[in-house]
């Protein structure tokens, strides 16, 4: 893991995963073995942020195998298997298994 890697509390992180410097992970994001999460990877995991208020946690998986492209922003989604986001994308929605995602919102360009 490079430097400047904000880990908040009870992620859980698996097996040989790299992550580049800048990026920031808070609490309720798993990510499983073997990805990669490029410079300045932003998760979000309030969707609705107050100061000062009750807020529900919203969680996200990375599965096994993915990677996510520099500088993208990732809401509160499941990122398949094996898929690759783009770099300076914004994920909205789920990405299933094996594809090419990109944009803003990220749409599925092809399967891997
Ligand atoms: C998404 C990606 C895999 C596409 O690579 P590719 O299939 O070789 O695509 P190309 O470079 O041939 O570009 C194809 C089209 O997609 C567009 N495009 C490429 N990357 C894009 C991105 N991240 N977001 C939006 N559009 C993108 C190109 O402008 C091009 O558009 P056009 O068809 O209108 O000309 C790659 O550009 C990318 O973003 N990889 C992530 C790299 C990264 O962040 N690495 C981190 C380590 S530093």
């Amino acid at each position: 893991m490079d430097a400047f890697v904000y880990i908040e509390e009870g992620v859980i992180i698996g097996d040989r995963v790299k992550i580049r410097a800048f990026t920031f992970i808070p609490t309720g994001v798993l990510i499983e073995d073997d990805v990669f999460i490029g410079p300045h990877v932003t998760f979000i995991n309030d969707k609705y942020p107050r100061v000062g208020r009750e807020w529900k946690l919203l969680k996200t998986i990375v599965k096994k195998g993915a990677s996510i492209g520099a500088g993208s922003v990732i809401l509160p989604v499941t990122i398949g298997k094996n898929s690759l986001i783009g770099a300076g994308s914004v994920v909205t929605k789920d990405i299933p298994d094996k594809v090419l995602a990109q944009g803003n919102p990220a749409k599925i360009i092809r399967r891997l």
